[in-house]
């Protein structure tokens, strides 16, 4: 079958690599894809909220299933979109609705599901513009420090943590009243301040039956030792050595099955990637936030380690099979470390030349994110540049591989964290 994997980073490039060795897999297109995704794919350059260009694609490519990467388009509609046309009823969508993908382009949303049905998480309350007064009462009786969060999509930015009241007050002050996100930050969600390791966990749903996928720890702020401004991921291992057995088994019972639940009850179709970001404290797992597809950089450990075929995972999914399909997982490590633009994430050159492509071997997986080719080159074309793979029996098997592999690409000003899995070497 002909399938259209949307989006153009490491995670797209990730899916695209996996759907290819799948035998059912005819033609694939990615739009509008990277330099890595066009060695696997072939690349259209239809922009991802170009919901027009990417129905027309699928009529002229007949392609049967659609796998949808980043959060923008399903937020903002694409499935109901796509299947809403009636010449597209037999078409696959993998990816929630608009009402699903509240999950995350609301967090106040994703707070009352959480409370509405149970599911653990921080306590918290929501102010709109027009409580800005009511907001810095709030912030005099609570506890610090605490988190502030845009209720909309913010590229991942839209979380501040504030250590005292002056702090808060201002910060609450830019959000609210100086649109400092933009129509994100209308709203904004004051949420306690959780202390613990956190950790990723992503499930596939049909809306019936779900399937766990193997776990993942990201590495999200751009300096060592966990320092300066978030990124969009640095870095990621799986398995997570504090997360097995007994943690596991309460994420599956507090956390996973009310969640699924949850979304039957109130009626919500969802057939897509649950990403579920969580904080271990004390052993107890604790929500802070859902996305409505895989994380970047964890799909390019998450995919790697598993071994049943993908087009059978997400055709069941789309389809409402799940439950027949069974899930193979590698119990090897895989680990990425991510390289990025010098000054990422504030400002970056793009269009560097990157060398060391060539150097194939079969230990490790080079990932595209913000690639090109310019002039019969591969350059770089955004900050985060390339997800290099590992894999191992063992986490320091996989990051010496990793790390090896970096170790060969250049480009001028290239910048990656050298630290990458070494505080769960220290838990293990
Ligand atoms: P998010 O954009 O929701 O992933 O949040 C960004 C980061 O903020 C998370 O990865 C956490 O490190 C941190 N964070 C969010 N909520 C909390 C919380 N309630 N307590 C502590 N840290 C948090
Ligand atoms: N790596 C975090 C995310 O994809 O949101």
């Amino acid at each position: 079958m002909n399938i259209l994997v949307i989006g153009s980073g490491g995670r797209e490039h990730t899916f695209a690599w996996k759907l290819r060795q799948s035998k059912k897999c005819k033609n694939l297109y990615v739009a509008p894809g990277n330099a890595g995704t066009e060695n696997t794919a072939t690349n259209v350059a239809i922009p991802i909220d170009d919901f027009e260009g990417i129905k027309n694609l699928i009529f002229d490519k007949d392609i049967s299933l659609v796998i949808v990467g980043p959060e923008a388009p399903l937020v903002n509609g694409i499935r109901a979109y796509l299947l809403q046309d009636p010449r597209l009823k037999d078409l696959r969508v993998v990816g929630p609705g608009t009402e699903g993908a509240k999950l995350e382009g609301s967090k106040d949303y994703a707070k009352n599901f959480m409370v509405k049905h149970g599911i653990p998480t921080a306590h918290s309350q929501t102010f709109g513009k027009d409580q800005l007064e009511e907001a810095k009462n709030y912030l005099k009786s609570v506890s610090y420090p605490i988190v502030l969060k845009a209720d909309g999509l913010a590229a991942g930015k839209g979380v501040i943590i504030c250590q005292d009241v002056e702090e808060a007050t201002l910060t609450i002050d830019k959000m609210l009243a100086h649109s400092m996100f933009g129509q994100a930050s209308e709203r904004v969600v004051i949420e306690q301040f959780l202390k613990g390791i956190e950790l990723s966990v992503f499930v596939l749903t049909d809306g019936h039956s779900y399937k766990i996928l193997p776990e993942a720890k990201d590495y999200k702020p751009i300096g060592e030792n966990n320092t300066g401004p978030n990124t969009g991921g640095m870095g990621s291992i799986s398995p997570v050595n504090f997360a097995q057995g007994e943690f596991l088994r309460k994420v599956e019972e507090r956390v996973i099955i009310p969640t699924i639940n949850g979304l039957k009850s109130d009626h919500i179709d969802y057939k897509g990637f649950v990403f579920i970001g969580l904080m271990n404290v004390e052993g107890d797992p604790y929500v802070i936030e859902y996305n409505v597809r895989m994380g970047d950089p964890e799909t390019e450990v998450v995919l790697p380690r598993i071994k049943s075929d993908l087009v059978d995972l997400m055709l069941a999914t789309a389809e409402g099979s799940l439950s027949e399909i069974s899930l193979e997982i590698d119990p090897k490590t895989a680990s990425t470390v991510v390289m990025v633009a010098g000054g990422y994430p504030d400002d970056y050159e793009k269009g560097m030349p990157i060398s060391g492509l060539d150097n194939t071997d079969d230990n490790t997986i080079v990932f595209h994110a913000g690639t090109k080719t310019a002039h019969g080159q591969i350059v770089t074309n955004g900050g985060r540049v390339l997800a290099v793979t590992g894999i191992g029996t063992s986490m320091l098997e996989a990051l010496e591989k990793s790390y090896e592999r970096v170790s060969k690409i250049h480009w001028n000003n290239v910048y990656f964290r050298k630290d990458i899995g070494h505080d769960l070497n220290a838990l293990s």
